[in-house]
């Protein structure tokens, strides 16, 4: 097929078998025999769970699934699992578990379960009278939310609370409605968002108008995750690094450009959890960003300070949006070994942990950077890489990668060649 002549409207794609789906691209893209096969391996996601899971089917993709060690988080140890494309991530946020082992380690604490749910009434005369009417009709909207989801209701969750703002936007006034729903065990958007559709007509008829936008906010500022940890000085290098530590994350609060990356290495950890445990990180993301920016100015998550006894103390805050019931988590059966690694029982638990390993992920970034800078790092693990790529094992892999290290040469060819050398025995 010419380039020319593709087109890219296909009819019913979606309706073709997966290998059909295949077929077609295979043939768009001209994908070899090796390529299509390797595309086709679905890995350890069953065909059947990952044809529904998402449209348009035609493979998998496998990432690596780690597990990091030495954290010890509200007094009890965990291994936790991390899924990420990043070398030096997991080895990072193992290395600064260890040093947060003190007492109880890292301590986290997370609040109630509550979601947003929000409704824009647009079109409405009177509108602050009107908001003034809907917190009158407050307990019948309320009950009529609850009607929709009986087993959330029976396990103690539910809708708890209703609140009411008048926004002055450049279409003129709109109310805007929220719903505070405990979602317990669930991300909660599905439960939240069959409420708000539902309590949208009554608003409505109680308004006089119309309901736009009936959506969870993904802006968690009622699921926040504090984390809190302690250690000596000693443990990360040394009362200079520490105070090094300290100034970094003065510069991250004074700098936005240095805070989102701040923010991005907690994000490292948080993400690598997420995805092990299939949330939806996006959602996490996008409320984590929306947090740091609070104050009208983005601001990084976590502080790292120096207590009275000289102990380095890190500090970590944001909201955090997750479920063990419910979505892709219960579905995809490497999400539910995660979740059997990690042994929790409780959205809440889950959160708490995903914070602890961001605020490790944080200081491991941070020592990194002031101390020894993170390229070292990174190009050790970068080089043992390229040194497997090549065919290296065993004790070859270190040893090449040494050498490219040592003679600055870091490359897949360059590996290649050691590795020939050393085979052929030109190398001892
Ligand atoms: C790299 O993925 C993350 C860091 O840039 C975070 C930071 O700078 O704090 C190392």
């Amino acid at each position: 097929m010419s380039h020319e002549m593709r087109s890219s409207r296909i009819p019913g794609f979606y309706k073709k078998s997966l290998d059909e789906r295949l077929r077609i691209v295979g043939e768009w893209a001209g994908l070899t025999e090796e390529e299509v096969n390797l595309l086709r391996n679905l890995g350890n996601l069953p065909e059947k769970i990952a044809d529904s899971m998402i449209e348009n089917v035609i493979g998998g993709m496998t990432y690596p699934f780690a597990v990091a060690v030495n954290f010890k988080i509200n007094g009890r140890d965990y291994l936790v699992p991390m899924v990420i494309e990043e070398t030096s991530v997991v080895a990072a946020a193992s290395n600064a578990a260890k040093m947060l082992r003190r007492g109880r380690g890292i301590i986290v604490r997370a609040g109630p379960q509550e979601m947003i749910g929000q409704i824009h009434l647009v079109n409405v005369e009177a509108p602050y009278y009107k908001a003034m009417k809907i917190l009158e009709h407050k307990e019948e909207i309320i009950d009529h939310a609850k009607q929709q989801d009986s087993t959330l209701i029976k396990l103690g969750g539910g809708p708890r609370d209703l609140e009411v703002r008048v926004l002055n936007t450049r279409m003129g006034p709109v109310i805007v409605v929220h719903l505070i729903v405990d979602v317990l065990d669930a991300m909660g958007a599905n439960a939240v968002n069959t409420m708000v559709e539902s309590i949208a007509p009554l608003l409505e008829k109680i308004t006089g108008g119309e309901a736009r936008l009936r959506i969870i906010s993904n802006y968690a500022t009622r699921r926040i995750v504090r984390a809190l940890a302690r250690t000596d000085p000693e443990d990360v290098g040394g009362k200079d690094v520490a105070r090094k530590i300290v100034e970094a994350s003065i510069l991250a609060e004074a700098d936005p450009y240095r805070a989102v990356t701040h923010n991005k290495g907690i994000m490292n950890g948080i993400i690598a959890v997420a995805l092990a445990t299939a949330q939806d990180h996006r959602a996490i993301e996008a409320g984590a960003h929306a947090y740091a920016a609070r104050s009208g100015v983005y601001k990084p998550l976590s502080t790292w300070e120096l207590d009275e006894e000289g102990m380095l103390v890190g500090s970590l805050e944001l909201p955090l949006q997750v479920g063990i019931v419910g979505g892709a988590t219960k579905v995809h059966p490497i999400a539910k070994i995660a979740l059997k690694i990690l042994g929790v029982k409780t959205a809440k638990e889950l959160a708490e942990i995903m914070a602890a390993v961001g605020l490790a992920q944080n200081l491991a970034a941070l020592r990194a950077l002031v101390h020894e800078g993170i390229q070292k790092g990174h190009m050790r693990l970068h080089a043992r890489n390229l040194a497997i790529m090549a065919g290296a094992t065993g004790e070859l892999i270190d040893k090449i990668a040494e050498r490219m290290i040592g003679e600055g040469k870091i490359r897949y060819d360059y590996a290649k060649k050691l590795l020939e050398e050393y085979l052929k025995g030109e190398n001892k």
